[in-house]
């Protein structure tokens, strides 16, 4: 949450920053500011709203510099205005900062502050730790680095800072914990970012600071690192990007989202490749090869993440289970780390994450380790947080996702998981030679499948039109395809604000059913394989309730197609690839559901991408 940029070189940084922000607007949204140094003073503006709102803004101050820092803000401590905007000056006006976390302990520091006589102008934690950093500065008459490591020694938060002294223009000052930070390095010049979007047509080399660690980025020197605990140096560990420029621009979709939906033959191709050796009948995947003892041994899997991911999450609880007969529990993330669970080092512990930088999953990460539990990390972000605290792990190949709300992730990490149970069944012999090969044909064909379930588009936005102006929506699944009744709520709900709610089919009698009128759309997953004569049965429940019925049927269905008022068809598969196939068609209701209404789909209110804070 918030995304940060900073720049110095030769370049004029003024668009380079204002780029940058504009790709980690994914980030938070709610308001953005750019700091420049003009070579004599620090020329500052922010304001709430978008970058676009910042680049109007901006029209007031000069423009020149060959040195800034600008940020996008996530809302946590002030409501967001133009005041609590960063960058935020120190009371000298000699110090700018952009941060990215929260501090815990501003309250206590914020009062000592004013007892010396600071003043505050903004309610943010921010503007209270640069104003500590120049406290610092100015009594221990230490430089701005130095000043820097005592501050954080003295908070207790997360964040990803940048702070920039105007009485020594040629470095910035960076540091991390908790929040991601990223150092491009080009020929005399250097990029700070969030992530490497905003950089990565200048270079492909970055480092990407560790937790405790920062560092002076100074022009004409290499980066040092250090560890602001102990001082101690590190050393920069230089990483070759692979992301390009086309992976993180719209390519002619009207939305990030749209494009993202589109993507997924390719992103879960890209996902098996090199791992699913159909023909060889192997799954051939490093993270699991070095480590398989421990998945053998394993008494439970436990999987632990945040919103989508845990959907996946809860895919791979039935394919686990189902193919691999090794027990799994699926754990919200933030339950898992604040309630005091029973861990072995019997137990393994697989972490699902897009962004590898979610909180509460990290923290769950870290207290499984301690315990002594091997951890297993899903993510799609290279080199993120939770990829490097995990002791193995497997990439999705999804590609940059951009879109806050959650797709092709979903579907990548529903791949990778399946690829891990596939194994792990062969291995254990729950699965016969002949199933596993069937099994690894049939995962071949699903990008093609998943190509024709996108066919659906026209129809999927006539039905949209029909149900735009629902105020509620209710989502129904069994078995593989519950999570995705989850998933397809969740979707709607956070990018259309729409109320859905997601159900087992089953448990409609329990309570749900009040709701139903002939007002009330309720989305089911009714597919050949998969409980589909009870699911049927649940269909005619709500039928003869007067409830609108919008079916996702396997092609040439007959039976919910003669009693459901909408269906939407998607290919034959088998019954745990099912939800690679579901999830399409309700991905493209919300979208266009979300348009119809006017809704901005790829930044919804109040969400962010990369939750890092808990
Ligand atoms: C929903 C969505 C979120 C994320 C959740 C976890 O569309 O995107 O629910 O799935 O915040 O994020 P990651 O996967 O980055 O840990």
């Amino acid at each position: 949450m918030c995304g940060i940029v900073g720049y110095i070189g030769h370049r004029d940084a003024f668009p380079i920053i204002i780029k940058g922000l504009q790709r980690l607007e994914y980030r938070g949204y709610d308001s953005a500011g750019i700091a420049l140094f003009d070579g004599t003073s620090i020329n500052l503006a922010k304001t709430k709203g978008k970058v676009e709102d910042l680049k109007n803004k901006a029209k007031n101050i000069s423009q020149e510099g060959k040195i800034g820092i600008g940020h996008t803000r996530w809302a946590t401590h002030g409501i967001p205005n133009d005041v609590n905007s960063h960058p935020h000056y120190s009371n000298s006006g000699d110090l700018v900062i952009i941060h990215n976390g929260i501090i815990e302990n501003y309250e206590s520091i914020k009062k000592e502050l004013i007892k010396r006589g600071y003043t505050f102008t903004s309610d943010t934690d921010t503007e209270v730790l640069v104003n500590l950093i120049e406290e610092v500065k100015k009594t221990e008459d230490v430089k701005l680095g130095q000043a820097v490591q005592i501050a954080l020694n003295q908070v207790v938060g997360a964040y990803a800072i940048a702070v920039f002294d105007r009485n020594k223009p040629d470095e910035i000052v960076v540091a991390k914990l908790g929040s991601p930070l990223a150092i491009g390095i080009g020929e005399n010049e250097f990029f700070i970012a969030s992530d490497a979007s905003p950089f990565i047509e200048f270079t492909n080399n970055a480092v990407y600071l560790e937790d405790e660690e920062m560092a002076i980025v100074r022009l004409g020197k290499e980066i040092k690192l250090r560890k602001i605990k102990n001082d101690a140096v590190a050393y920069p560990r230089i990483m070759e990007l692979q992301m390009n420029l086309e992976e993180i621009e719209k390519g002619g979709y009207d939305h990030f989202m749209l494009k993202e939906i589109y993507e997924q033959p390719r992103a879960i191709k890209d996902t098996y490749r090199g791992r699913l050796l159909a023909e060889q009948g192997l799954i051939r995947m490093a993270g699991i090869d070095q480590n398989l003892e421990k998945f053998m041994n394993a008494n439970r899997i436990i999987i632990v993440a945040c919103g989508t991911s845990w959907h996946a999450g809860l895919v791979a609880e039935y394919i686990f289970e189902d193919l691999a007969r090794i027990p799994v529990e699926v754990e919200y993330a933030s339950e898992f780390r604040y309630r005091n669970p029973v861990i072995t080092d019997k137990d393994v512990l697989i972490a699902i994450s897009q962004s590898g930088e979610t909180a509460d999953t990290l923290a769950a990460i870290k207290l499984a380790k301690e315990k002594g539990a091997f951890v297993f990390g899903v993510c799609n972000v290279v080199g993120s947080s939770i990829a490097r605290e995990s002791h193995a792990g497997a990439y999705t190949h999804a590609g940059p996702e951009i879109g806050v709300a959650s797709t092709k992730a979903f579907t990548t990490q529903i791949t990778v998981l399946t690829l891990l149970a596939l194994k792990l069944a062969k291995e254990k012999g729950t699965f016969s030679q002949t199933q596993f090969h069937e099994f690894l044909t049939e995962l071949e064909t699903i990008p093609s499948k998943v190509e024709k379930a996108l066919e659906s588009n026209p129809l999927i936005e006539i039905i949209s039109d029909v149900y735009k102006e629902s105020t509620n929506c209710l989502y129904l699944g069994r078995g593989y395809n519950f999570p995705v009744a989850l998933e397809g709520a969740l979707k709607l709900k956070e990018i259309s604000y729409i109320h859905a709610e997601g159900y087992p089919a089953a448990e409609m009698k329990h309570g749900p059913i009040a709701l139903i009128d002939d007002q009330m759309p309720v989305f089911v997953i009714a597919t050949k394989k998969g409980h589909y004569e009870k699911v049927v049965s649940n269909i005619q429940e709500i039928k003869s309730r007067k409830g609108k019925i919008i079916a996702i049927v396997t092609e040439g269905d007959e039976q919910v197609t003669e009693l459901a008022d909408h269906v939407i068809e998607v290919p034959e598969t088998l019954e745990s690839l099912t939800p690679l196939l579901t999830t399409i068609p309700l991905q493209l209701l919300s979208y266009h559901i979300a348009v119809m209404r006017g809704c901005n789909v790829d930044q919804p209110r109040n969400l962010a991408k990369s939750v890092t804070v808990e």
